[in-house]
């Protein structure tokens, strides 16, 4: 079999907001991302499925976007309450510790809360949630980031075998063998 063709980033990843403009402020005017698209629809397109709705794209410094959907006809408050950061957050990229610094300040001024940082070796990483109750991380490698990834390639494939055999008891009991099957 060929290898599939490479997977040279990410394109966009998107996540449901509560408000357009509430979102928008958030990640133009604190974040500073453009606004590259804000697209509004009457019907969820090649369906007859009613529900209007809003896409909108924030575009990163690397020709990759942040969207949204804004979905009123089937929103509920629970979709914005602050999800846990193992469920789902988003880590978006600046060059230099000055920079994670300044943008930091930024956020701050902006009346937001940004705890950090917080040097995980790798990387150092700002947090704050958005305001849709997601974690968005603000991180910066360090210099050491090459060589520490370059060291856990050559052993995660181990480091797996090994978390995944002292936990698969405990998963099997919740889960179920089927669920943990490669295909499920
Ligand atoms: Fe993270």
């Amino acid at each position: 079999m060929n290898a599939p063709a490479k997977i040279t980033g990410v394109n966009h990843a998107a996540y449901r907001c509560r408000d357009a403009e509430q979102t928008r402020w958030f990640y133009e005017e604190v974040l500073g991302l453009k606004t590259k698209a804000a697209i509004a629809f009457d019907h969820i397109s090649g369906t007859d499925d009613p529900r209007r709705y809003m896409h909108i794209f924030f575009e990163l410094g690397n020709g990759g976007f942040v969207a949204f959907f804004d979905s009123p006809d089937d929103a509920k408050p629970e979709h914005f309450e602050r999800k846990d950061s193992f469920d789902v957050h988003i880590a978006l990229e600046v060059e230099g510790e000055e920079a994670l610094l300044a943008m930091q300040e930024h956020i701050q001024s902006h009346g937001k809360s940004c705890l950090g940082p917080i040097d995980h070796g790798f990387v150092k990483s700002c947090y704050m949630y958005d305001p849709n109750g997601l974690q968005v991380e603000i991180s910066t490698k360090t210099p050491e980031f090459e060589e520490i990834m370059d060291h856990e390639e050559t052993i995660s494939p181990e480091e797996i075998q090994v978390w995944c055999e002292k936990t698969r008891a405990q998963k099997v009991a919740l889960f179920g063998e089927e669920a943990l099957d490669k295909r499920a």
